[in-house]
């Protein structure tokens, strides 16, 4: 199965090498066909932590969580026009980048938000372990969640504290925390509480009701709540709605703290850029000490393309949410025919969370690599019974993984 060109895994699809367009049948063509989404970028010999995993080898990398889309074109405007200017020196927010960040939060979620509540951090991970530190100094324990993205259990760990699980609930689909096992423990030597909405893994959106539980439980228990926020414009159904946490009460806003970012829906981590939203002074305050010396200024790239897409984004994003949407829905139709996959559904993120316990492997990883792809190990989750699949890519690839998938396992 090892080919030296690994490219030659894309699959064989009508292709304009001058354009750099799939060509499609205009008769089926929808709205994210204005943008390229249907393009294979060839992305070797860029170190793209995704795709050089597998560098020599034949094998699709769906893993990690970032997608094979080209920016935005305004983005990449945007950027080049940055480039051309051609001088890189420290670059500084001012009160108009969080004004835009303000307005984007009140445009598009109808939630106040006060420019100056606004801390610009190169990475959410930074933030969650810059919260931990700040607001944890007299305790022991941090709250996070069983089974969600791993570095949720490690930066309590790194910064000397347990990392003190909270069971999850599988009900109706949904991987979420268990509210109802949650309201009968006490907080312990917890004054954190780790939070991701929309969940990593599993792609649920927390509902109103369950956000006003967890907040109740949050008061009662004098607990901070940090909710990550990374893919919260990554909407698969157009019924389904994200709520920053914020927004959810009085208590929550001056108890919080909302991470979010325009990397994920805009596929732009690489220029690590995120901010954290902090109305209340004191935490704000100090959250923004403990960055001193450690957190470096992000780069003038990581600021035009987030600006970029806050205030430019919404056509190119609506249409990805729907190239998004229908690779789910062509992914759940096709992996759920095959026996010993379950993908469960899911309103957000490009992550599909797939049962292969009836399979009974010894080792699902390395079973999905050697029939030709990659995909994240239920286990870097905390949950064995699962894989993850990005399906973040163009059709044609995903339509390759799975019949490779279909190949191995038929
Ligand atoms: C829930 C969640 N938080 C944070 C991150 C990483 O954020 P950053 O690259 O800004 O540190 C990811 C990346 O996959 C994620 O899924």
């Amino acid at each position: 199965m090892v080919q030296t060109e690994a490219h030659k895994i894309t699959p064989n699809i009508a292709f304009d090498p001058v354009s750099g367009n799939t060509q499609k049948d205009p008769n089926t063509m929808n709205a994210s066909d204005n943008f390229s989404f249907d393009t294979i970028v060839d992305r070797h010999n860029t170190n793209s932590a995704k795709w050089d995993k597998y560098k020599h080898q034949d094998v699709i990398p769906l893993w990690v969580a970032d997608t094979d889309f080209k920016a935005a074109p305004v983005i990449q405007q945007a950027l080049e026009d940055r480039v051309k200017h051609g001088v890189f020196g420290y670059t500084r927010t001012d009160e108009q980048c969080n004004q835009v960040v303000a307005d984007y939060y009140q445009k598009k979620y109808n939630c106040h938000v006060e420019p100056n509540w606004v801390v610009w951090v190169p990475g959410i991970v930074a933030s969650l372990t810059l919260a931990i530190r700040s607001l944890s100094k007299q305790h022991s324990q941090v709250f996070t969640p069983d089974i969600v993205y791993p570095y949720f259990h490690t930066t309590p760990a790194a910064a000397g504290k347990q990392a003190n699980h909270l069971a999850m609930t599988y009900a109706q689909d949904r991987v979420r925390i268990d509210i109802d096992a949650l309201e009968k423990r006490n907080a312990q030597d917890a004054r954190v509480m780790l939070f991701c909405n929309p969940q990593n893994p599993g792609g649920a959106i927390y509902s109103r009701e369950e956000l006003l539980r967890i907040d109740a439980y949050c008061e009662a228990n004098n607990l901070i709540l940090v909710s990550d926020e990374i893919h919260a414009d990554i909407i698969l159904d157009e019924d389904k709605q994200h709520i920053p946490y914020l927004d959810v009460s009085d208590h929550a806003h001056n108890n919080s703290i909302v991470l979010g970012a325009a990397s994920k829906a805009f596929n732009v981590a690489g220029l690590a850029c995120s901010w954290a939203v902090i109305p209340n002074d004191k935490l704000r305050r100090a959250f923004i000490n403990e960055m001193h010396g450690i957190i470096s200024e992000i780069n003038p790239f990581g600021y035009t393309a987030t600006l970029t897409a806050l205030t430019h984004g919404d056509e190119w994003l609506a249409a990805m949410n729907g190239y998004l949407c229908d690779n789910r829905d062509y992914l759940m139709e096709q992996l759920n025919d095959i026996k010993g996959l379950r993908m469960l559904p899911l309103e957000s993120t490009f992550l599909a969370w797939i049962d292969v316990s009836e399979l009974n492997l010894e080792d699902p990883c390395a079973f999905f690599e050697t029939a030709g792809v990659g995909l994240s190990p239920g286990s870097n989750f905390n949950d064995t019974n699962f894989m993850r699949l990005n399906f973040g890519c163009p059709k044609a690839v995903l339509e390759e993984a799975v019949s490779r998938i279909r190949k191995a396992l038929t």
